[in-house]
């Protein structure tokens, strides 16, 4: 390619928040991004892929205060778990970074003083809910009360989960504080206000020019721009996030934050890579380009306060903005008491991720539908094309090469027109993965597959190969099999990372790159072929599904076995205390759940006869033959509650932080099974 061809090209995915794991909707993006980018890659393109985790704002901030750690240690270990599921489900970035860092504390402040310099940072005092308990003012989301329409109680301060109302978190009738349960008052505080009432008419030119935003937005856009409101952009002490220069006590809202992270990335990645220069990317007249994949729940944020404030600070602005939909399983929102909430982590355990690849990949387009992850179409369209049509055709073909030809393809392909076929689809399928319409890419891929197939089945060469007269035909027809088949997976390679690497080894080839699929392969060595992907069973699905389900009762069990530095719960009367009914009872039978990870079965002693079953989630601390005979305490008037695996009648104690560390309480000796504890 000639350096004027070489494009420079940027893009990131959304920052996953630090205090959330990656689940399988996370993964949609992420996947769709990576496609995209793996595909420029391929064309020779100077592409790069960044994100980070998204760390600061008041929820991170108090659930590392509810573990019982620093935030700063909370956020590093999420962001090894993020990393390790992004490398699992085979995300490429070329750097994963913080918006906790260096980078991102010197271009967010950098930034802001751009914004107040050119006159576009105002400040005035507001009222907003304070909690006199914890000392804090309350994000919307953390006042909860009656719904001031319709009564509902419980409710969010911003909307309602019952009759969808918005309103102001003053406007919940019994207010309360989710952090301490106070009722919380109002009180004045100065904030400060990014101008985006100013940028009107540079959105409106942006909105409306050079495909920045899919049509479908476009419409949306024009709705919000009439109504620009000022933007608030900070927070008051205690808050984990950058400081406003000069402003003691006063922190950057984490959505100020938050974007500016995909810069801190590339600039991370910028002062580590020799001819990589940040300024080229992002300085007002760069002609690189830059692409923001995003969720359509954030396209407020990424469309109208993004490019405002990188205009207003300087910067060049993006090249387009791309949102897509939300997924749905088996045309549901994602349940966690259905299983179907399922997480990256426990996708992986259990299920190739180019499964979930090849899924989103065959039905994403450009445009920002919904997305519907059915787990039975999904089983069934990975089995039939990844499987009966794609691999097949080597595993067809490569016994007889191996065998038979001394592992070498003939030096005259049968119908180089065929073939033809194959290598012209080239610019067509390119343009459909540029548009980023995978479903139509893979569409056209398939249909070539079909073709191989049929033309493998029709010539038979199983047949042909028995008999010295048509033997090298069957060489030749063999031949152009695996030559079809490089070509399919060349085209494939952004969706299947993983086998396009079998591929290679599999047939000695230098790169998978996307000219890959031009060079034909004649009296050639290849190696022997070995399987490539196994077929989807519904039964390992199923298994995705109760694991799933067990990831709540695991989460559960966690929110009731909390670190010690936990806050003591609300006080409780006497009589609340007496209603529980602790006894001590003996381990009568333990064992192994099958299908659960974290779940063993007890049979517990209380004496006299009586005997309840109970599932424990402490599969991780205790083998089963080590508990039997064992005393414990356990809840015994707990209401039986149905598993899947059966029914829990009770519930016993146990301490510590989870994982292997988790202990029964031994009671001394002398206790007897039954005895009440009190
Ligand atoms: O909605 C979210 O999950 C945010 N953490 C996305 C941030 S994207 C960007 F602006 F950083
Ligand atoms: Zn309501």
């Amino acid at each position: 390619m000639t350096d004027s061809a070489k494009r420079k090209i940027l893009v990131t995915s959304a920052l996953p928040y630090a205090n959330g794991d990656i689940h399988i909707g996370h993964l949609l993006e992420y996947i769709q991004t990576d496609i995209w980018v793996r595909f420029q890659k391929s064309r020779g393109h100077d592409c790069y892929y960044v994100c980070a985790d998204d760390t600061h704002g008041t929820p991170v901030m108090l659930r590392a205060q509810k573990e019982g750690k620093t935030p700063e240690n909370f956020i590093a270990e999420q962001k090894a778990n993020h990393e390790r599921d992004f490398a699992g489900a085979l995300i490429g970035f070329d750097n994963f970074h913080s918006t906790h860092s260096a980078e991102s504390k010197e271009l967010t402040q950098g930034i802001y003083l751009k914004l107040k310099e050119n006159g576009h940072i105002s400040s005035k005092t507001i009222n907003q809910l304070f909690d006199p308990e914890k000392n804090m003012f309350l994000p919307d989301r953390f006042v909860i009360g009656t719904c001031p329409k319709c009564g509902s109680e419980d409710q969010y301060g911003d909307n309602c989960d019952n009759c969808g109302a918005t309103y102001n978190p003053t406007d919940l009738k019994n207010p309360r504080s989710a952090v301490s349960g106070a009722t919380p008052v109002l009180k004045e505080s100065q904030h400060f206000f990014f101008d985006l009432k100013g940028f009107e008419g540079f959105l409106r030119d942006w909105l409306s020019s050079d495909n920045h935003v899919q049509p479908e937005v476009q419409n949306k856009m024009n709705e919000w721009l009439d109504d620009l409101r000022q933007w608030d952009i900070s927070r008051d002490a205690p808050y984990f996030g950058w400081e406003i220069p000069n402003e003691e006590g006063k922190y950057f809202y984490v959505w100020l934050d938050a974007p500016i992270g995909y810069m801190a990335s590339f600039k991370n990645l910028c002062d580590r890579t020799d001819g990589l220069n940040f300024e080229d990317y992002w300085n007002k007249d760069s002609n690189a380009e830059v692409y923001h994949f995003i969720g359509k729940d954030i396209i407020y944020f990424h469309t109208l306060f993004w490019p405002s404030v990188l205009k207003g600070a300087g910067y060049r602005t993006p090249s387009a903005v791309w949102a897509h939909g939300f997924v749905t399983v088996n045309g549901q929102k994602m349940s966690k008491s259905k299983g179907t909430f399922i997480k990256a982590k426990t996708y992986l355990e259990h299920l190739n991720p180019e499964y979930l690849r090849y899924y989103y990949a065959a039905k994403l387009s450009s445009k920002i539908d919904d997305f519907d992850l059915n787990l039975e179409d999904f089983a069934q369209r990975v089995n039939s094309d990844l499987v009966g049509k794609l691999v097949n055709i080597a595993s067809r073909c490569a016994g007889f090469i191996t065998k038979q030809f001394d592992g070498k393809l003939s030096t005259i392909i049968a119908e180089p027109t065929l073939l033809n076929e194959f290598m012209e689809a080239s610019d067509s399928i390119a343009e459909l993965y540029e548009a980023r319409e995978f479903g139509k890419a893979i569409k056209q891929i398939m249909a070539l597959a079909d073709k191989a197939n049929a033309y493998i089945a029709e010539k038979e060469p199983w047949k042909l190969v028995k008999d010295d007269q048509t033997k090298q035909e069957a060489h030749e027809v063999c031949s152009l099999g695996i030559n079809m088949f490089k070509v399919l997976v060349t085209y494939l390679t952004p969706v299947l990372p993983a086998l396009a690497e079998k591929t290679q080894q599999f047939l000695n080839l230098s790169s998978m790159d996307w000219s890959n699929a031009q060079n034909v392969l004649t009296n050639y060595k290849i190696n022997k072929f070995k399987p490539m992907l196994q077929r989807i069973e519904m039964k390992t699905i199923e298994k995705v599904i109760e694991a799933s389900k067990e990831d709540l009762a695991a989460e559960a069990d966690k929110e009731s076995t909390k670190a010690l530095s936990d806050p003591i719960k609300d006080e409780i009367q006497f009589g609340d205390f007496d209603k529980i009914d602790l006894r001590i009872a003996k381990i009568a039978k333990a064992e192994h759940v099958e299908g659960a990870d974290k779940l063993l079965k007890l049979q517990l002693d209380l004496g006299e006869g009586v005997l309840k079953q109970v599932f424990a989630g402490i599969k991780s601390a205790y083998n089963p033959e080590d508990l039997e005979g064992k005393l414990t305490v356990m809840v015994a008037n707990l209401a039986p509650r149905k598993m899947k695996f059966g029914l829990s009648e009770g519930m016993v104690l146990a301490a510590g932080p989870g994982g292997s560390d988790l202990w029964i309480l031994n009671p001394d000796e002398g206790a007897q099974a039954g005895m009440r504890v009190k």
